[in-house]
């Protein structure tokens, strides 16, 4: 293991701490940038100590090189029903003794799930979706353009299109969008421990229901009909994983990308030279995708358990203890991105962990590229003047213990 850039004085027991631990997640003040919060997490790479909401102090790992090696170290557990795993609030806290499908379970369970999906999430299966999900982009702004403007662009646009596409992926009927959008709305955001508990309960009863359909039916083409008609037959799968299996590729396959449409746009109205420069010269795309991936680290926060000691460059990370990465200052870490709060499309990006990093590193993220580049591309082709329709500073924005993204998107063309 190589830490770069560690400096043996910047890995500090919190026996030596001198200061008490920075909280956990908190709110940004902008919504491209981390919280200034954590700015000594910043300075002090790439191993720290935060205190969690209910007290309990937990490492945070904020160093490039350091976040790699440890996220693909299988002595890091993701199984939050391991007793002490580290919870950011208390709305998670209450639905942590349910086992989350792929990213709640660790090998070899994990290898046998996600093995059974990776064929449908390939690059090669995001570049055959890429006309469907054109044409799903193109409807959404033939709507809004009918209808405004002003528009809101994150309900006119940036959470129907992945919506949209996931429900076609996985077969999943698009006239329930508004019931699980709601319920993906209230699992990640609440705001009451009770709205979470009820959301669970009401989408595990929706995909319950779905997969019963689906197994009198004749298989059709989406995801869930493949693993409910080719692998639980065969005795691989059953009901409930399937429903679990379920629910994160419903949420995760559209809240997230949705959030990095809203805030990607809105990020690239605020740079106004970097928007020009990618509406000069569209083969940008792909980078810009990343290094707003990069920028903006929506999922800022994965949670790991230590389940052996582990030695990290003179500190004892002890088994048991929580561990977080706090993806939006890893991927500021400037020994690898120089200008780090500079929105750069000529930088290299790669390798940022966005997308996390290990063997649970985005299952989507093939499919939510696709997604992102023809959103982002179509959006201000076809709208050369749009521009905010409110001053950025009132624009509402999403508070710090859930995925990052514009509450709303007020815009005018
Ligand atoms: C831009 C949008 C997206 C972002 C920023 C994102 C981010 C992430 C991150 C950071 C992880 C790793 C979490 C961890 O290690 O603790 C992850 C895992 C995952 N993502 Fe995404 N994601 C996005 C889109 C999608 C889409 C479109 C899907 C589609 C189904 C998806 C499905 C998943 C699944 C199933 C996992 C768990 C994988 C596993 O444990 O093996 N994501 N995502």
């Amino acid at each position: 293991m190589k830490i770069g850039t560690t400096h043996p004085s910047s890995v500090r027991s919190p026996m030596t701490e001198v200061s008490q631990p920075v909280a956990f997640p908190q709110d940004r003040s902008c919504p491209y940038h981390p919280p200034t919060a954590y700015d000594p997490l910043r300075t002090d790479r790439p191993l720290s100590r935060v205190t969690l909401y209910d007290g309990r102090q937990a490492w945070i790992v904020t160093g490039h090189g350091l976040a790699r090696t440890l996220l693909a170290d299988p002595r890091l557990s993701t199984d939050r029903t391991r007793p002490g795993f580290p919870i950011t609030n208390a709305r998670f806290a209450a639905i942590r003794e349910r086992r989350t499908a792929l990213l709640g379970v660790d090998d070899p369970e994990h290898h046998t799930q996600r093995r059974l999906l990776v064929p449908s999430f390939t690059v090669k299966r995001a570049a055959a979706l890429r006309p469907d999900i054109q044409r799903i982009v193109d409807e959404r702004l033939d709507a809004m353009i009918a209808q405004g403007p002003p528009a809101d662009l994150v309900s006119t646009f940036a959470l129907p299109v992945p919506s949209m596409v996931i429900c076609s992926l996985l077969g999943v009927p698009y006239a329930d969008h508004e019931f699980f959008e709601e319920q993906s709305r209230r699992l990640l955001r609440g705001p009451e421990v009770a709205d979470v508990l009820d959301a669970r309960a009401r989408m595990e009863g929706y995909l319950g229901d779905l997969i019963d359909r689906k197994r009198k039916e004749p298989p059709g083409s989406g995801v869930l009909d493949d693993l409910i008609h080719r692998r639980a037959g065969d005795g691989e799968i059953d009901r409930d994983e399937l429903i679990s299996l379920g629910v994160i590729l419903l949420v995760a396959g559209h809240e997230t990308t949705a959030n990095m449409i809203s805030l990607g746009t809105f990020t690239l109205l605020r740079h106004p030279d970097r928007l020009a420069e990618l509406r000069a010269d569209p083969a940008l795309l792909p980078a810009a995708v990343e290094e707003l991936m990069r920028m903006l680290s929506i999922a800022d926060g994965l949670l790991r358990q230590a389940v052996e000691d582990i030695e990290v460059d003179g500190a004892t990370i002890r088994a048991g203890e929580g561990v977080l990465f706090s993806t939006s200052v890893i991927n500021r870490d400037e020994s690898t991105y120089p200008e780090p709060d500079t929105l750069d499309f000529a930088r290299s990006a790669r390798h940022h962990i966005a997308f996390g990093f290990g063997i649970h590193q985005c299952l989507g993220q093939n499919l939510a590229r696709a997604e992102m580049e023809i959103a982002l591309h179509t959006l201000f082709q076809r709208l050369p003047g749009l521009r905010l329709a409110a001053p950025a500073e009132d624009i509402p924005f999403k508070p710090g213990d859930t995925i990052q993204g514009m509450l709303e998107l007020p815009v005018t063309w």
